[in-house]
């Protein structure tokens, strides 16, 4: 299964992300983390070491130009479906049996332009296979972007993380017709940071919820697991055991 997370800024996308991607592993299974986010934590929140100097294949730019056949004497042209399938091996990183690809994002440049790296990247995102017994877990940018430049198609699902604010739901809104369009068939809500029942009907009273995979409530540990850099430990917390049951419906629904 591919399954894509996306939301608001600031949901819980990333600290979601990482718990599904734990989830899926103890019940079993292989899985492949891909960081899609400009601003990528996902490795962080995985435990990766040194996460943060972990290179984004975009930055990658002679195996992106040889690939994408750019040369000096023809830098405006390039091969628009170039040889992607050996990459994820080859730039992967493994911790606590978890894979993880970081995709990056183009520095200064227009992100939605036609230039070598964001195709690579577009192909990159859209033709990772899944292989035996493997799911994939991408962490997307905030927003919307993202679906808008079609690198969130072939996706078989997409959980769109709505915590209990108007701009959240607001940003669901926007999402769940723009994923439709692009063919994900199977989108889902998570509802992330409830405190309370209230919290759950302010949601149902804005959003249809027959989609609504689950509830995570909000966790003081949550805080403090973020600020010690330690998001492992929230294995132990409520937050995933909730996580656990979203797994649970993902992969029999
Ligand atoms: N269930 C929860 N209870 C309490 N705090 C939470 C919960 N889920 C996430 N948080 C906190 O919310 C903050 C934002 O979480 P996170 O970074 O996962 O969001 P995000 O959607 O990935 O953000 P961004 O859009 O910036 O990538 C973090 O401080 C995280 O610890
Ligand atoms: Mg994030």
């Amino acid at each position: 299964m591919k399954i894509g997370i996306a939301g608001k800024g600031g949901v819980g996308k990333t600290t979601l992300a990482a718990l599904i991607c734990w989830a899926l592993k103890d019940a079993g299974l292989d899985v492949l983390a891909v960081d899609a986010d400009p601003d990528a934590n996902l490795g962080s929140a995985l435990g990766f070491p040194k996460a943060q100097e972990i290179t984004p294949i975009v930055e990658m730019k002679e195996l992106i130009h040889e690939r994408m056949g750019v040369s000096e004497d023809n830098p405006g042209f390039f091969k628009l479906n170039p040889k992607i399938d050996d990459i994820p091996d080859r730039f992967l990183k493994v911790h606590g049996g978890i894979k993880l690809i970081v995709m990056g994002t183009i520095k200064g440049g227009n992100t939605g332009c036609a230039c070598p790296e964001n195709t690579f990247l577009k192909r990159l995102l859209h033709q990772i296979t899944l292989r035996d017994n493997e799911h994939i877990v991408v962490d997307f940018e905030a927003g919307v972007e993202h679906l808008g430049r079609g690198t969130a198609d072939k996706f078989d699902r997409l959980i769109i993380v709505v915590e209990p604010s108007t701009l959240s739901i607001e940003s669901a809104k926007r999402i769940y017709p723009l994923a439709k369009d692009i063919g994900i068939k199977n989108i889902s809500l998570v509802a992330n940071r409830i405190a309370s029942d209230s919290d759950i009907n302010f949601i149902a009273s804005r959003l249809d919820t027959a989609g609504l995979l689950g509830v995570v409530h909000f966790s003081d540990n949550c805080k403090s697991a973020n600020q010690r850099g330690d998001w492992e430990s929230l294995k132990k917390d409520k937050v995933y055991t909730e996580i656990k049951e979203v797994v649970e419906k993902l992969l029999t629904k």
